[in-house]
């Protein structure tokens, strides 16, 4: 089981969702509202100062999924996500240790 955590432009969000709602076995994402810095440390004209610290908003999506699904995942992000500007984002692979679903007890690859 792995994690993908994919930062991506704000502007690209729903076109990577649907890219992934295409998958059919896609059991879910997570989608958070994130401000961070790169290599530019936010020396853009669209950033942002909180906590007196520059920097830019972006999404960022997880997902867990089985091994197998690992590459049509980041594909599909990478392809989606991209615009060719800097700042279009990272996406990383994590392994993960144990998925537990609450409702049915299950655990392991099948909670997924
Ligand atoms: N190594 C990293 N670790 C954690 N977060 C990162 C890392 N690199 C980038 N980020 C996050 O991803 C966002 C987008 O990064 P960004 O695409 O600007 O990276 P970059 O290395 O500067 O690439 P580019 O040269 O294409 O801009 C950052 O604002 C930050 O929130
Ligand atoms: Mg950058």
């Amino acid at each position: 089981m792995k994690e993908i955590k994919a930062i991506i432009q704000p502007g690209v969000v729903s076109k990577v969702i649907d890219a992934l709602k295409a998958i059919p076995d896609m059991p879910g994402v997570t989608v958070s509202e994130i401000k961070g810095f790169g290599r530019a440390r936010a020396n853009v004209p669209h950033s942002i100062v909180e906590w007196g610290v520059a920097m830019v908003v972006k999404a960022k999506l997880e997902t867990v999924v089985t091994d197998e699904m690992v590459r049509q995942v980041v594909e599909a992000i990478q392809k989606n996500a991209y615009t060719g500007n800097i700042g279009d984002g990272k996406i990383f692979v994590y392994d993960v240790n144990e998925v537990i679903k609450i409702r049915t007890g299950e655990s392991g690859p099948v909670a997924i």
